[in-house]
């Protein structure tokens, strides 16, 4: 390079400054774009490619329409797609038609991303658009022409009021029963409504979490994009999303409950939290939000603990588990609590659209933290006892021994154990309990995949899920999966949308699938 621009300063004096400059900078800006595209292209990141495209996909998941709202002006309809990273900055509205007994009005839907960062890690990522429609509309459809277009299914926010909603990010080949009899047990023992989204999970343990009346299921599909589509015949945008498309499942849930919740947070399963500031979720969280009055979403930051449990269920007890913490005294990030009102959707550590005026606050470690059950051990012979169970440790986050409290209350603790026996000594409870397997098989699976995906792909940023893990059908094993239908319009302009129409749970005995 320099040799090159050294001989041509030989030439004549302005014309070779001249050409040294235009050379130089030519080559400048070459480098520049390879470097950008090598980076894209690292990332898997086609964005470039995504935002020259003509054509996009998007898929509907739901439509919540709200007659009057804390959050929303009255007759607002909230549309919950998928698609590019990009879709935003092609398109700042989808277009609604509302028909009415007085003719077709359009409404343009503003769209905002519930992911605000570029690149992210996944090509496809969640979005809302907003709406006022006139309030005696009969349908609405989205729709670019005069005739036809995508009738959207239209839901209700929940009316009935729930002082604290749990929303848990989506379960998938679900069958560690150690862990979300815990979860359940002891969240609705503080005081939560839990809402879980299922892809997959063995029956016996769905059973058993259903018949809590303080949980409601709900089928979590994977997404289809039909034939007539922008995308590759091949593409399946399941690789796209990240975890499940997770942050669709807890905007979802945010939607849901957004009228009837005063707080909703928002843990994983293995996310166990125990409040500190009060006697209960509610307490609790009435004191935080009084601490940060300004919080629209406060985090708790998770620490890391490991706990013993047992492989029989004759043996197991969801409050031993926490009786037998012990802190690694490493924290992560945390997860949200939110005041419904106060944002609009919501990724797993943050949320990207909370309302002016309000902001994400942290709770400090040592007021309190999500445990988080990160190493499980299943020693030969645990000891479930009442005096094992009498002698919580005390909470420890910083292996510092600075608190002298325990990481819960005794006679919590031992409601608790009194609870979850009566629950599964009851009527058929019983036998579905006693039969539980003893033996994981995803758990493994999952685990030697997850190395492979996580350790030996090389490209640091490409979207990594179980889609990649091959997982075998398992004949005999009973399981409840997801079944989803879709439907494509081809007719909006530029857009393929492909809405979810049904989806429900089915009983199989061939194993769980993605
Ligand atoms: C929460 O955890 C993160 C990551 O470990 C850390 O940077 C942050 O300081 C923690 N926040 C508090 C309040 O402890
Ligand atoms: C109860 O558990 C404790 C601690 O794990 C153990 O030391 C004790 O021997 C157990 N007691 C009985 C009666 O099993
Ligand atoms: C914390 O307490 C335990 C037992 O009481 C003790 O073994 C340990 O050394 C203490 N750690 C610190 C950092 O003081
Ligand atoms: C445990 O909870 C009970 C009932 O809420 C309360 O009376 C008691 O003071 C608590 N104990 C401790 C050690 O916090």
């Amino acid at each position: 390079m320099l040799e090159s621009c050294r001989l041509i300063f030989k030439g004549k004096r302005f014309v070779r400054l001249f050409i040294f400059i235009v050379v130089c900078l030519g080559f400048l800006i070459a480098v520049t774009i390879l470097a950008g595209l090598t980076i894209f292209d690292r990332q898997h990141n086609h964005i470039l490619h995504d935002y020259v495209a003509r054509n996009d996909d998007i898929v509907v998941l739901s439509t919540t329409y709200y007659e009057n709202s804390k959050s929303f002006p009255p007759s607002t309809a909230v549309i919950l797609f998928n698609s590019v990273q990009v879709f935003h900055l092609k398109y700042s509205t989808l277009n609604v038609v509302a028909e009415t007994m007085q003719g077709n009005v359009e409404v343009q839907f503003k769209i905002q991303p519930v992911i605000n960062k570029i690149p992210f890690f996944c090509k496809w990522v969640p979005y809302l658009a907003v709406g006022q429609v006139p309030e005696d509309h009969v349908l609405l459809k989205l729709s670019t022409n005069k005739k036809d277009g995508m009738e959207l299914s239209l839901r209700s926010p929940f009316q009935t009021p729930r002082k604290v909603v749990a929303c848990f990010s989506p379960l998938f080949l679900n069958e560690r029963w150690q862990l979300l009899l815990a979860t359940v047990e002891i969240y609705s023992h503080y005081g939560a409504f839990m809402h879980f989204y299922v892809r997959s999970m063995i029956t016996d343990l769905f059973k058993l979490i259903k018949e809590n009346k303080n949980t409601r299921i709900s089928p979590w599909p994977s997404i289809r994009i039909g034939e007539s589509r922008a995308a590759p015949p091949m593409f399946d945008p399941n690789t796209e999303l990240e975890f499940r498309n997770q942050a669709s499942a807890m905007t979802d849930c945010l939607l849901q409950y957004k009228e009837s919740a005063e707080f909703i947070v928002f843990p994983d399963p293995d996310d166990i939290l125990v409040p500190v500031l009060g006697k209960n979720y509610h307490e609790e969280f009435t004191q935080a939000f009084n601490m940060f009055p300004t919080a629209g979403a406060i985090v708790y930051n998770m620490t890391q603990t490991s706990i013993e449990s047992s492989t029989t269920p004759a043996l197991y007890s969801p409050i031993s588990l926490l009786a037998s913490i012990k802190f690694k005294g490493e924290q992560r990030w945390g997860k949200l609590v939110v005041r419904p009102e106060r944002v609009d959707s919501i990724w797993i550590h943050r949320s990207y659209s909370i309302k002016e005026g309000y902001e994400q606050k942290v709770m400090p470690v040592d007021v309190n933290a999500f445990y988080h059950l990160r190493i499980w051990k299943f020693p030969d012979y645990p000891t479930v006892n009442r005096s094992k169970i009498s002698n919580p440790p005390y909470f420890d986050p910083y292996h510092l021994n600075a608190t002298k409290r325990t990481v819960y209350n005794v006679s919590d603790g031992l409601k608790i154990q009194r609870k979850f026996k009566n629950r599964v000594s009851e009527g058929n409870m019983k036998a579905i309990y006693a039969r539980l397997p003893k033996v994981s098989l995803y758990y493994p699976l999952i685990e030697v995949c997850y190395n492979r995906i996580f350790y030996s792909m090389k490209d640091i940023g490409t979207c990594r899920g179980p889609e990649y893990c091959n997982i075998p059908a398992f004949p005999g094993l009973r399981c409840t999966n997801v079944a989803s239908e879709f439907v494509t319009y081809k007719s909006y302009r530029n857009i393929y949308i492909h809405q979810l129409i049904s989806t429900d749970f089915e009983e199989g005995e061939n194993g769980c699938t993605l």
